[in-house]
């Protein structure tokens, strides 16, 4: 059967609802996978993921206003629907959820959703508001098409926390699954924004994950500032010295990891490549 592509929020409701009684005969469960659009491997994973967990996958295109700041790169965010479509059916979507503007923030939309102790951190200290754009959007999707399941990747790591926290606070009655950073062979993270990158940046930017790695092996062995100071260190020889933040913190919460407790240690790294802003981040 071929994608439905829907564009209103009545449309969202009878086209789950059809699904949901559809030929399967039965309260058919729903998985939705939230996007920007730009759809590349990282998102065909979590449809894929979806999949193993739901009869029916939606996954939605937003480019979401609320999440851009004011000199980010809203206006020439890579967009491509028609491309979109079909890479997300290839891979057994059953509904795609295109809103305008108008459908998420209609006339009067007044609310913004703040977590605010692990948006504080992070990529939410260079990018204010960003983290609350981002749980608003989500909320109200969720929200919208009543899914069971919400698929989220682990290269956003900080994004899934907080939206698996907002739906823990709200009872969203919606259960989120993360899944692993998609890595091309060089192991660079896959992201829309790396089409920004000419082929010579690529190169720069495929040391990222070689650094985190190295720095993996050793860090249970030597203190953290040595950790975070042969990180700089080695990325600046591969040529990336504008360096947003190098950090270590808790997977679970997001606070500093101390040299005395070293309990689920995560690396979180977020760079620029000219105006390219990278993020990544491993266990360690
Ligand atoms: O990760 C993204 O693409 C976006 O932040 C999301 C979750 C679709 C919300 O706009």
């Amino acid at each position: 059967m071929s994608i439905e592509v829907i564009r209103d929020l009545r449309g969202l409701h009878s086209a789950i609802a059809r699904h949901r009684n559809g030929p399967l005969n039965t309260a058919a469960s729903l998985a939705i996978v939230p996007t920007m659009g730009a759809i590349h491997e990282g998102h065909e994973a979590l449809v894929i993921e979806a999949k193993r967990n739901a009869n029916i996958v939606l996954a939605t295109i937003f480019v979401n206003p609320m999440q851009f700041g004011a000199n980010e790169d809203l206006d020439k965010y890579p967009k491509s629907e028609i491309e979109d479509i079909k890479r997300l059916e290839d891979k057994g979507c059953d509904i795609v959820y295109i809103p305008s503007t108008e459908t998420i923030y209609p006339d009067g939309f007044d609310l913004t959703i703040n977590v605010p102790k692990l948006s504080s951190v992070l990529c939410g200290k260079e990018r204010k508001n960003h983290f609350q754009g981002v749980a608003t959007v989500v909320a109200k999707l969720l929200l919208q098409s009543g899914a069971d399941y919400a698929i989220f990747g682990e290269k956003d790591y900080q994004q899934l926390l907080i939206i698996t926290s907002l739906v823990r606070d709200l009872d969203i009655p919606c259960q989120i699954i993360p899944v692993n950073t998609v890595r091309d062979s060089n192991g660079l993270a896959i992201s829309s924004r790396n089409q920004y990158l000419s082929s010579k940046q690529v190169d720069i930017a495929n040391n990222i994950n070689l650094v985190m790695n190295e720095a993996a092996k050793n860090f249970y062995n030597i203190d953290i500032s040595e950790t975070i100071s042969s990180i700089k260190k080695n990325l600046g020889n591969a040529g990336i010295d504008k360096i947003d933040y190098i950090e270590i913190r808790n997977s679970h919460n997001l606070e500093n990891t101390s040299n005395n407790d070293k309990s689920n240690a995560r690396l979180f790294i977020a760079v620029y490549i000219d105006e390219v802003r990278l993020i990544d981040n491993i266990k360690l």
